[in-house]
């Protein structure tokens, strides 16, 4: 029998207990700043002990597969604009760890790559990290559609279960139909929770975190989103705690 190429499919271990800071789809240069704003300040409020980017931090809208509008499309600019946020919110968070998940978006990377420069593309150099200068800022990149723990609550960008998932009335429900598992998940760039027991008792709770990216973007003025992001408490037991709050105005809702 030849040899087995497949690779494990591990999960990252947030390693964190206290409380995470999750921020999803800021899509950056096309973020909120009054959202991403207020999101960043409730965190602070809360001191917490690490932050998760989960998933289109930035958007690549250069190196998108879709219709480019060429007014739009400078990639270099788009990049620095990126590493400017990162750079921020390293300052903004000097002393915490820092984590940023890989979505759709920032996916197009390396399918850009291996499309218009296969040969270059396995070459470390051309890493995404290595683009954006992760390892200066202490920032850790998750890729490969890995899930990441914090505690006990599984967390996805949300794009990893494959396309034809989302639920019309509430994603959450749509995640929980997927998975018939606990989980938060981005992507969706909705606010909303599911929760539902099975028989024996035990509860399963889905959240899905609204996005700080911009609500009336070109490709799609009208949609369902809303601006938020998460506070997850994690004990030491795994046993968490979730605030999946939404930004409306500029003004923090926790409820
Ligand atoms: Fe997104
Ligand atoms: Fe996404």
């Amino acid at each position: 029998m030849p040899k087995s190429q497949a690779v494990p499919w591990t999960v990252y271990d947030m390693a964190t207990v206290g409380k995470i800071g999750i921020l999803s789809d800021i899509h950056c240069p096309y973020h909120d700043d009054v959202a991403l704003r207020a999101a960043v300040d409730h965190l602070h409020e809360h001191k917490i002990d690490a932050l998760l980017l989960n998933g289109d931090f930035a958007d690549f809208y250069s190196i998108s597969r879709h219709e480019k509008n060429p007014k739009h499309r400078n990639f270099l600019a788009e990049l620095e604009q990126v590493q400017q946020l990162l750079r921020w919110l390293r300052g903004e968070f000097p002393d915490i760890k820092i984590v940023a998940k890989a979505g759709n978006h920032e996916e197009r990377w390396e399918k850009w790559l291996w499309q218009h420069a296969p040969e270059l593309s396995t070459s470390p150099i051309m890493g995404l990290d290595n683009w954006l200068a992760l390892k200066e800022l202490g920032i850790d990149l998750v890729s490969e559609k890995r899930i990441i723990m914090a505690g006990g609550l599984p967390i996805l960008h949300g794009h990893e279960k494959g396309n034809g998932i989302s639920s019309p009335v509430n994603q959450a429900r749509g995640a929980y139909m997927r998975l018939h598992h606990t989980v938060l998940e981005g992507h969706g760039h909705r606010t909303s929770i599911h929760s539902e027991p099975d028989m024996m008792g035990a509860e399963t709770v889905c959240f899905s975190t609204g996005c700080l990216c911009d609500l009336r973007p070109a490709y799609a003025p009208l949609n369902k989103w809303n601006h938020g992001a998460a506070l997850v408490s994690v004990k030491e037991t795994g046993e968490f705690d979730v605030e999946n709050f939404r930004i409306s105005n500029g003004k923090v809702r926790t409820s």
